[in-house]
């Protein structure tokens, strides 16, 4: 098994409250989560939930040479996973998610272009949900995506009450088989 894999579980057992699962997501899930991203055009993706890292390495294959991602993540030890990536492109920001504002300003950016999210909203307080839905939706450019990775649609509410209309895209190579709900800004 390899390491990162071998961590996520550990922390899937210690904290199953907040990572949601015992697994990462799968290469057609993490493919699945970024691919309607012009990654032409993107210079700084949010990505919320980050794990160890698994959809973030994907965003970096395809990501601009001076282009940036700040990956949120609340278990330093997966966030220390993530800093094992080396890469300078990737700012790991320690902290919860709905802090979007304070990360993009330590950059300098005023929005992001594109937000990836896997936070298990469902497992956690709506009124926290929905405050990191609408900090995420707050700090979008207009025409951003915002896309979601989950096993259910029980909170789909939450970015239909933020951005209106959503699509949703079903992700069987997965283990759970998982949806992609996809959002514009
Ligand atoms: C389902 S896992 C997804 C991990 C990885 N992105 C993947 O696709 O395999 C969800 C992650 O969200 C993190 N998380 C939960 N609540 C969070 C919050 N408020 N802010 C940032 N990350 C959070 C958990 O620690 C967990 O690692």
């Amino acid at each position: 098994m390899p390491l990162s894999t071998f961590s996520f579980l550990l922390e899937g057992i210690r904290n199953l409250r907040t990572t949601g699962t015992f697994t990462r997501s799968s290469t057609a899930l993490c493919e699945a989560a970024i691919d309607n991203i012009d990654f032409g055009t993107a210079r700084v993706i949010v990505e919320l939930g980050a794990g160890d890292g698994v959809i973030t390495e994907h965003i970096l294959k395809r990501l601009h040479p001076e282009g940036k991602v700040i990956a949120f993540e609340v278990s330093k030890d997966l966030c220390d996973d993530m800093r094992a990536i080396g890469d300078p492109r990737l700012v790991v920001a320690e902290d919860s998610a709905e802090n979007i504002r304070h990360w993009l300003d330590q950059i300098g950016a005023d929005k992001a272009d594109h937000i990836v999210s896997a936070i298990p909203f469902a497992a956690l307080p709506e009124n926290l949900g929905k405050a990191i839905v609408l900090a995420a939706k707050d700090n979008l450019q207009p025409g951003g995506c915002y896309n979601q990775v989950h096993y259910s649609l029980k909170t789909r509410a939450y970015y239909e009450e933020a951005f209106g209309k959503v699509e949703t895209r079903r992700v069987w190579a997965n283990l759970p088989p998982a949806w992609v709900l996809y959002c514009l800004r």
